[in-house]
């Protein structure tokens, strides 16, 4: 087996699941012949964090799922009936979080279409696409199988990382001002948008669209978001109408 007990017997860690609370021993991973130590290092990160265990024990398919918990916590962003696009969708966390909360797919509920390019198994309640969103046909699948306006657009792409940072940079950017134009396209006055962006990655022009087309404008990183990622959330709230967009670069 991977997992072993640390030799000492580990060492206590408190505050250990969320919304839990009690103490459990810290799983340590041995270093394994064809493992890398890379490898070793999440997998022991996994066997350690409240967050896995909880999303677990709840039915998420992703830890994922607590940070659009807790943005909803302060944002108050789903409620029954809310129309939810969610971008960067699988494993299905956020998706399954938004069904819930929104009622999707019962009397008075709202629904919720998720895309991902990777493929992924549906979620009860949602329309779930597989498909690259920067594709020319996404968007209108993603309206298509919307059939109305959105009241909240939310994106937690992420592109796979090349190691190179002004790179991943500029794929970061690239697909959260596609979401944002989408976001233009479908939202019903006074929707929401939320992406997840890099701290210090939010870029001036990003920003200043952002504040021209919604009225707050606000970052935020859920306390599920390790805190060793740069990763964190731009949500922006009261979407003024279509008239405010345009070109992303402002002019
Ligand atoms: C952090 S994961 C999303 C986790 C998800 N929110 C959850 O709760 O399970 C980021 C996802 O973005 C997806 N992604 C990245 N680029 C994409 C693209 N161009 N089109 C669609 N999905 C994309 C990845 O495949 C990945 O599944």
């Amino acid at each position: 087996m991977a997992a072993t007990k640390g030799k000492s017997g580990g060492s206590k860690r408190t505050g250990a699941a969320p919304g839990g609370g009690g103490r459990s021993m810290t799983v340590t991973v041995k270093t394994a012949k064809r493992r890398k130590l890379s490898s070793t290092l999440w997998l022991q990160r996994q066997l350690n964090d409240p967050y896995v265990q909880e999303a677990k024990r709840q039915g998420y398919r992703s830890r994922a799922a607590f940070k659009l918990v807790q943005l909803d916590e302060r944002f108050h962003l789903l409620r029954p009936g809310t129309r939810v696009v969610d971008l960067g969708a699988a494993p299905g966390g956020w998706t399954q979080v938004a069904v819930a909360k929104v009622r999707a797919g019962q009397p008075k509920g709202g629904r919720v279409v998720g895309m991902d390019i990777l493929e992924w198994d549906p979620v009860p309640g949602a329309t779930t696409l597989q498909g690259d969103f920067l594709a020319d046909d996404a968007p209108d699948r993603l309206k298509e199988a919307l059939g109305g306006p959105a009241d909240l657009v939310l994106s937690d792409m992420a592109a796979p990382t090349t190691g190179h940072p002004s790179t991943d940079h500029l794929r970061i950017i690239a697909l959260v001002e596609a979401a944002l134009m989408f976001a233009g396209e479908v939202l019903a006055p006074g929707g929401a948008f939320v992406a997840k962006v890099f701290q210090g990655g939010t870029e001036k022009t990003l920003l200043d669209q952002l504040k021209r087309s919604f009225t707050t404008v606000r970052h935020a990183k859920p306390p599920a978001s390790r805190a060793e990622s740069a990763e964190t959330y731009v949500v922006a709230q009261g979407f003024r109408g279509d008239a405010s967009q345009g070109d992303p670069s402002g002019k």
